[in-house]
């Protein structure tokens, strides 16, 4: 398939678009976009429908592990609500001039732009709850920050209800956490988890502002926060409920400078077998990281293959 060319689906010009904007209003499809917030928009939401498409098969390994079978279902019902995420973003992206079989079913595994945790497998039912307290918790913070700021209207209504059940996910992985720290045994294994998670999850709001490429999501107004912001963000939710329950964390909350501080070398290097933080070979700069990201992880192309198959073998897969 021969793509359109995004000058001719986004009529706009940049300044038409500010023009726009600065009148208060949204921007509610092609009509309203200029190629550049069209690209931009594609990009954002290619990110997310993605990072909620790949949860759903990451989450549903580490649900085999469910202590008992009305925990199975409530793992259930978060990948469901994933799922209906994923469709959400990969609709308005159909909207937006993109291939949505291409786009979900079609694309090699490499090109998916999910965060590279969901590349590291999850294991256990503990590694699920902690997930749901650290992952989803990222999720709610950059997607509530969308909600609020985003200038592209259909996604931002979409967003109400796609906001309260990402508090249900992260209250699931609190809930769950605070009842394993009671017992030795849980709490050994949620500091384990810990060890790796949290510092993967630090990577998820990407390069630190300084470094930062694409402007256009905050000029946009796509975003409200900047990466280092969200990166505090979730750090003032995740942080104190981790002192709370007596997990450690490498990072806390400096008075005097009124913001968090991430306590070990940042960004580091990773392991990804033993799933294992080589801080004493850190840091490293973002570069390394960039391609640790580029390789893309263990789980990529089971996870894509699994999500892919059924498309991939019926006979309802179009015609080339
Ligand atoms: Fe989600
Ligand atoms: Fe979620």
């Amino acid at each position: 398939m021969v793509a359109t060319p995004v000058e001719l689906l986004a009529p706009r010009t940049e300044e038409e678009v500010q023009a726009h904007l600065s009148a208060g209003k949204l921007v509610e499809g092609l009509q309203h976009m200029s190629p550049k917030y069209l690209e931009g928009m594609r990009r954002i939401l290619t990110v997310s429908a993605d990072t909620e498409l790949v949860s759903a098969p990451s989450y549903l390994r580490a649900a085999q592990h469910a202590p008992a079978l009305n925990n199975f279902g409530s793992a259930m019902s978060i990948i469901q609500d994933e799922l209906a995420h994923a469709h959400i973003g990969y609709r308005l992206l159909g909207d937006l001039g993109v291939d949505m079989d291409w786009l979900i079913y079609e694309r090699p595994p490499e090109q998916f732009k999910y965060p590279y945790a969901f590349d590291v497998p999850l294991n256990s039912w503990v590694e699920l709850v902690c997930a749901n307290a650290l992952y989803d918790q990222a999720g709610f913070v950059l997607l509530s920050d969308v909600y609020q700021t985003s200038t592209f209207g259909p996604w931002k209504r979409a967003l109400a209800k796609v906001d309260k059940e990402e508090t249900f996910h992260l209250r699931h992985g609190r809930t769950w956490l605070r009842k394993l720290v009671k017992d030795p045994g849980g709490k050994d294994e949620v500091q384990r988890a810990l060890d790796w998670m949290f510092i993967l999850t630090l990577e998820w709001f990407g390069l630190p502002d300084e470094l930062k490429k694409h402007s256009e999501q905050l000029s946009y107004g796509f975003k409200g926060k900047s990466n280092d912001e969200l990166r505090q963000a979730w750090m003032a939710e995740v942080v104190p409920f981790m002192e709370e329950i007596e997990i450690e964390v490498p990072a806390h909350f400096d008075a005097e400078a009124d913001e968090y501080v991430i306590d070990c070398p940042f960004p580091a290097r990773f392991d990804e077998e033993k799933r294992e933080w080589l801080l004493h070979q850190s840091p490293i700069d973002w570069d390394d990281v960039l391609a640790r990201w580029r390789e893309r992880g263990p789980m990529n192309r089971d996870y894509v293959r699994t999500l892919q198959r059924g498309y991939q073998t019926t006979s309802l897969r179009k015609a080339a």
